[in-house]
């Protein structure tokens, strides 16, 4: 029988959970005290300081990239910068045509509405957007039958920020309208670091440079995974240490949450010792890999391998994922997957 993995509360999940509501009074408000993404930053800071000097609102911008990595975050931001109100929703929530129309209506010039997971509105939700996005237009059909009409509302002048983990996921005419696309890429342990340090700084905690680079270096490039992790591994520095945490409890700490050196858990290791042994490394389809560890092939793709890749343990090909030999050495495994004495 398979072990079951306890997805739900993976401590090194992206996504956002409960437990991570303080995050938000850990989120920087302007650009400046944002960490980086440099190039995201650069070309935001641009093109905001062109909107406000013709006077106009931002253009609609799509933020795409892995869950974790701060697209909420920099709405925030660009509505701060531009000192206009901040909207949030997501695509699932916006079920019907008129939730839209209600949210659309309801925004001030130069408003930001941000749209989580912009890739799963429906068909009709993404077509009463093409014209508000393009013209600030509401199209509305009153009256049934033969007798129907359609009517145009002007819509206030307003930003969409959109949010996606990648931008093939939308429809051409929704990505079209966006004029600025921005990709947001897994951060560096210094930059996590750095993040770290800010984030302790903010909750009182005691931490040194080494003691956070360790945990940088487990967090897979994912500042909402490092500030998780920073957060537990505080307690057990309270509870067993003398609450500092150094690069000697941040060790002893993580490798309690069973996470490793470089910050992978059990369903990583699962996964890649599934190629293994199951293909011989590779190649294996996305989706003949999704039911060989039971789990959603846009998941794996991603959630699970954007940091696998990153750290040079996977490879993409055109016939399919191949573990590399980096892998099979961090794993402990021989080439043809025996265990290594
Ligand atoms: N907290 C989460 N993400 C951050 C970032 N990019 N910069 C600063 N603090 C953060």
């Amino acid at each position: 029988m398979e072990q079951e993995f306890d997805f739900e509360n993976r401590i090194v999940s992206a996504e956002f959970s409960g437990e991570d509501a303080a995050e938000v009074s850990l989120r920087p408000k302007c650009l400046e005290e944002y960490i980086g993404q440099a190039k995201v930053k650069e070309n935001l800071s641009i093109y905001m300081d062109a909107a406000k000097k013709r006077g106009e609102s931002l253009d609609h911008v799509l933020l795409y990239g892995p869950p974790g990595l701060g697209k909420t975050t920099l709405a925030g931001i660009i509505a701060n910068e531009m000192g206009v109100n901040l909207r949030v929703t997501s695509g699932p929530a916006i079920e019907k045509q008129g939730d839209l129309a209600a949210l659309l209506t309801a925004l001030s010039p130069g408003d930001v509405l941000f749209i989580d997971e912009i890739h799963r509105l429906s068909r009709a939700v993404e077509e009463i957007l093409y014209p508000a996005m393009e013209d600030y237009g509401l199209d509305i059909i009153i009256g049934k039958g033969p007798s129907a009409r359609s009517i145009r509302l002007d819509l206030p002048k307003f930003t969409l920020v959109g949010a996606t983990t990648r931008s093939g996921l939308l429809s051409a005419p929704l990505r079209d309208r966006f004029g600025v696309l921005l990709r947001l890429e897994l951060y560096t342990p210094q930059e996590l670091a750095q993040i770290i340090e800010r984030s302790a700084a903010i909750l009182g905690i005691a931490i040194d440079r080494a003691g956070a680079l360790e945990i940088a270096a487990r967090s897979r490039g994912t500042p909402r995974i490092a500030n998780r992790l920073l957060k537990r591994v505080r307690d057990v520095a309270q509870v067993q240490f003398d609450g500092v945490i150094t690069q000697s409890v941040a060790k002893q700490a993580l490798k309690r949450f069973e996470i490793d050196e470089l910050g992978l858990d059990e369903f990583d290791r699962r996964m890649l010792t599934a190629i293994i042994e199951m293909y011989n490394g590779g190649p294996v389809g996305v989706d003949t890999l999704a039911a060989a560890v039971n789990e959603d092939a846009a998941t794996i793709e991603d959630v699970y391998e954007p940091y696998l890749m990153q750290i040079g343990f996977l490879s993409r090909t055109a016939r399919g994922r191949c573990v590399t030999p980096a892998a099979y050495k961090h794993l402990g495994l021989t080439m043809n997957g025996q265990q290594m004495l």
